[in-house]
């Protein structure tokens, strides 16, 4: 087992992507009440700025699409709080639809802030990190990355990719005492995921995630599922034979996501289809 130098939260500088609502609001607010300092960065800075005053922190503009929209975050952050000890990169976007439904800009835009966003935060913190000799990023991926949905196609391709991505950096930094790990929530009651009947997978509260980003930051472990039986589920259901899991699929409903369409799916994708029409995200070349 790698040895991480400890991170003692009380003081830690922490930063939370996406945190001005739902699970980094959740996040951010658990942190602060263990005496991090924490900085918010969030596409709707406004609410960044409520959701940190209330809890001591900061509140910042912030697209994760943007990798100069990040460093100026980070260098925001460092300014207020000192060298970054944990970055939790939660940011993320979830629409769904049928696979053929979906635009092409609507799908890079997944890529772009559930990827790429992530990507453009390690690559920011890790140098300081490393040099420090201390650290840790912990990813707020999905079970999604485990478990294919159909209606989520190109979302679980996005969270499959974080969960790569959060292995392999993981081995590669284990020596220089910077750790880098993955929470998997299951279904969690925010607006991403309202309208959407994931049963029977549990939706779980926000507060569950907090916890579990602490869990990640003490324990500095690689992954932790929320709850953890669906972790242990996704090994099962891997394990199965197709013509078995088809079964068990069509007896829970599985194709939900598919049509989900109520009065809060129809404000969240105008909430998307707001970020989609944002000016970073006309510039397809940052992605290749
Ligand atoms: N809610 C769930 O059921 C669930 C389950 C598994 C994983 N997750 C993951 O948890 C994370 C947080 O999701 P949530 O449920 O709290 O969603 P949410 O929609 O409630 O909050 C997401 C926050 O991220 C911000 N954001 C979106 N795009 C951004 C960008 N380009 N730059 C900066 N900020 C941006 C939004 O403004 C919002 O404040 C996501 O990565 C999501 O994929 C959620």
């Amino acid at each position: 087992m790698t040895h991480y130098p400890p991170i003692e939260l009380s003081g830690a500088a922490v930063l939370v992507t996406g945190g001005a609502q739902g699970i980094g609001k959740a996040v951010a607010t658990r942190l602060a009440a263990r005496g991090a300092k924490v900085a918010i960065g969030d596409l709707d800075a406004d609410l960044a700025r409520t959701t940190a005053a209330a809890i001591g922190g900061t509140g910042h503009a912030l697209d994760v699409r943007d990798p100069e929209s990040f460093a100026a975050f980070v260098v925001e952050a460092e300014a207020a709080h000192g060298p970054v000890d944990v970055l939790v990169n939660n940011a993320g976007v979830m629409p769904n639809g049928a696979f053929l439904d979906l635009s092409d800009a609507t799908n890079r835009m997944i890529m772009e802030v559930n990827v790429f966003g992530v990507i453009h935060g390690m690559r920011l913190v890790l140098p300081g990190m490393v040099a420090r000799g201390r650290g840790h990023v912990c990813n707020i991926a999905s079970l999604a990355g485990k478990m294919p949905l159909k209606g989520l196609a190109v979302y679980n391709a996005s969270k499959f990719a974080v969960v790569g991505l959060t292995a392999a950096t993981r081995l590669e930094y284990a020596a220089t005492g910077v750790s880098i790990g993955a929470v998997l929530p299951s279904a969690v009651d925010t607006a991403l995921s309202s309208g959407i009947d994931f049963s029977p997978l549990p939706k779980v509260s926000p507060d569950k995630i907090a916890e579990a980003v602490e869990a990640s930051i003490s324990r500095r472990t690689g992954e932790i599922a929320v709850p953890r039986y669906v972790g242990a589920l996704t090994g099962v259901m891997n394990a199965t034979p197709e013509p078995a899991l088809n079964v068990v699929r069509r007896l829970v409903r599985d194709d939900r996501a598919l049509h989900a369409e109520d009065a809060d799916r129809a404000a969240y994708q105008a909430r998307l289809a707001a970020e989609e029409q944002d000016a970073h995200s006309e510039q397809p070349e940052r992605l290749l």
